[in-house]
């Protein structure tokens, strides 16, 4: 079984893979940027649920690693509508491109350089396990699209999450995304 904090940086390299494709393109090829759309959404969206809330109970300094993570996901997530509305080969997509991988690079160092070792002094394997358990299956039916006005609280972000997914999955099936 994968543990949380290796479940959530394998998802990191992921995104930076993809990053990597498109950086620097004048014309980032759309299917990529579509699968950051994807992946990013889903990250952003089982974070926030799963995440923080374990982040701000467990950690002797949550509270505040919790109120910066979450403003960041939050920026990340109203640049990720940017990148899901700007035209293909648009300045706009190369704009909210390059704004998306600054704040994610920082955001992910942050959370690969002092979230995450500090949950595994203050957490069990065991716990470790049960937390990336849960945050697999959050997976399967997050979001597929960022949603940066959902409600930040558990239950609620659970409850657009469950709303969002099977809106979210319609709209990609009617605009022909993988
Ligand atoms: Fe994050
Ligand atoms: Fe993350």
């Amino acid at each position: 079984m994968t543990d949380a904090v290796t479940l959530l940086t394998s998802d990191h390299r992921m995104v930076e893979e993809l990053f990597s494709e498109v950086e620097g393109r004048p014309d980032p090829d759309p299917g990529v940027v579509h699968q950051i759309v994807r992946a990013g959404s889903g990250h952003d969206a089982v974070e926030k649920e799963f995440l923080y809330p374990t982040v701000r109970q467990r950690l002797e300094t949550g509270g505040e690693l919790a109120d910066h993570g979450t403003t960041e996901h939050d920026e990340v997530a109203r640049t990720l509508v940017a990148v899901d509305k700007a035209e293909a080969g648009s300045d706009e997509l190369t704009t909210a491109l390059h704004t998306l991988i600054g704040l994610v690079r920082t955001h992910v160092g942050e959370e690969e350089s002092q979230i995450f070792p500090a949950l595994r002094t203050a957490m069990s394997t065991a716990e470790l396990a049960d937390l990336g358990e849960t945050l697999a299956t959050a997976k399967q039916s997050a979001p597929t699209r960022p949603h940066p006005l959902a409600p930040s609280g558990a239950l609620g972000a659970m409850v657009a999450g469950a709303l969002s997914a099977p809106l979210d999955k319609v709209r990609d099936i009617v605009e022909g995304r993988p």
